[in-house]
């Protein structure tokens, strides 16, 4: 059985209780921010270089229930799911090592919220909005660390809340709220990711995928086949070595747009990567970065028409120059990769997201979904010893808030 869903009503009023019991508080904090997390069906390891992305938000959430804090500097936090609790001091800054945000320990949950504050404050004293602290519980149905942007939900459901909260309008604009929470995880989770993600939560509609192009910010809404299931399947595999490699793939294509001397590599074709010196892990890269791109509008025209055996092509050389050009994959990915495409030609499975653990994407006739989910739970329960998580997305609306 793949896993319920719980409803965005439900994760309120857990939000809401724990929020209660924990700052003893008698009135329901009136305040909330929602935001989606996602899974990109085409483009991974483009984005941060300019490229072209196909995500959806799904159907899994993260809500953060707020009201004002009694201390107007330092709002308390509360991670329901996790029972831990933190204090930013909002007149902390940044210290020297860039360690520390606002108090909060940069790659800690607290340090992507503490991220968010940062980037709200600067704005709101900006435009001369008065910013208060605001006391907040979050909860999330969106599985942590597993490629399904669990980090971008809790940042657009923390931005959400504070932009209306503060009156700061960034929400207001096409997709500053976005670009706040992308500047928010270099700051606060320490990695230097694209923007997709954050576009993605931001963005999302219902039973749409977005075709982004990274370059220019703009996108594009692709209606999803009502014909096709999505199914994402999460290995429960800790990402091995995961902010020290993104790093290194985000640099490679910064060393092969330098050689190459242009402002993006979006301008190059492959003759000049193949012809121009270039060191080969940066010449590799730039061929995935070439061909993924390619695939992207592609495979948002398949999505749209139902497709599915071109989908599961496409998917197919995605998942391939991940594993063998940027080494993203592992044995558990192949394992549900595998498993899906031999169900028939029609399955379309590959990585998604950052790789290295972490989540596949099946996309597939929404009559094989049973097969596909009952063949890949078998193959991985043999090969491991242990259960996979299956979910049945749906594609779902942006981040919002309840006020
Ligand atoms: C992570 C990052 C994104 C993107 C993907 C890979 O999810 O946060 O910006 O780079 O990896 O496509």
């Amino acid at each position: 059985m793949s896993e319920a869903l719980i409803p965005v009503s439900e994760l309120l009023t857990r939000a809401r209780t724990a929020f209660g019991t924990q700052f003893a508080s008698s009135d329901a904090p009136p305040f909330a921010g929602i935001a989606p997390g996602r899974v990109n069906l085409m483009g991974d390891h483009v984005d941060y270089a300019g490229g072209l992305v196909l995500p959806m938000a799904i159907d899994r959430w993260t809500v953060a229930a707020a009201a004002w804090s009694p201390n107007p500097d330092r709002p308390r936090l509360l991670a329901v799911d996790l029972d831990e609790t933190a204090e930013l001091d909002l007149n902390a800054g940044v210290n020297s090592g860039g360690r520390r945000v606002l108090g909060a320990p940069v790659g800690h949950w607290s340090g992507y919220i503490a991220g968010v504050f940062h980037e709200l404050l600067a704005a709101a004293r900006e435009r001369g909005r008065e910013a208060r602290a605001l006391d907040i519980a979050v909860t999330s149905s969106v599985p942590r660390a597993s490629g399904l942007s669990s980090s971008a939900a809790l940042e657009l459901s923390i931005a959400a809340l504070l932009d209306r909260a503060w009156n700061v309008g960034l929400a207001d604009t096409r997709s500053d709220l976005a670009l706040a929470c992308q500047r928010a995880e270099h700051l606060g989770g320490g990695v230097m990711c694209g923007p997709m993600d954050q576009l993605a939560s931001l963005h999302g509609r219902e039973r749409h995928a977005l075709l982004i192009d990274c370059r220019d910010l703009t996108f594009t809404e692709h209606a999803i086949a009502p014909t096709l299931a999505v199914l994402v399947v999460d290995t429960r595999t800790p990402r091995r070595l995961s902010a020290g490699k993104y790093s290194e793939l985000v640099s490679r294509l910064e060393r092969a747009r330098t050689r190459l001397g242009v402002a993006s590599l979006r301008v190059v074709d492959h003759s000049s990567v193949s012809t121009v010196r270039l060191d080969p892990q940066a010449r590799t890269s730039a061929r995935h970065f070439l061909e993924e791109n390619a695939r992207v509008p592609a495979a948002a025209a398949d999505l749209q028409g139902g497709n599915a055996a071109g989908l599961a092509r496409a998917f197919a050389a995605s998942h391939a120059s991940l594993r063998d050009r940027l080494g993203v994959s592992c044995p558990e990915i192949e394992t549900v990769v595998s498993a899906a495409a031999r169900c028939a030609p029609d399955v379309a499975a590959r990585l998604t997201g950052a790789g290295m653990g972490g989540c596949a994407v099946i996309v597939c006739p929404a009559e094989r979904a049973e097969l596909v989910e009952r063949r890949v739970r078998t193959e991985f329960e043999t090969n491991f010893r242990r259960e996979c998580g299956v979910l049945r997305v749906r594609a779902a609306g942006g981040s919002t808030t309840s006020f």
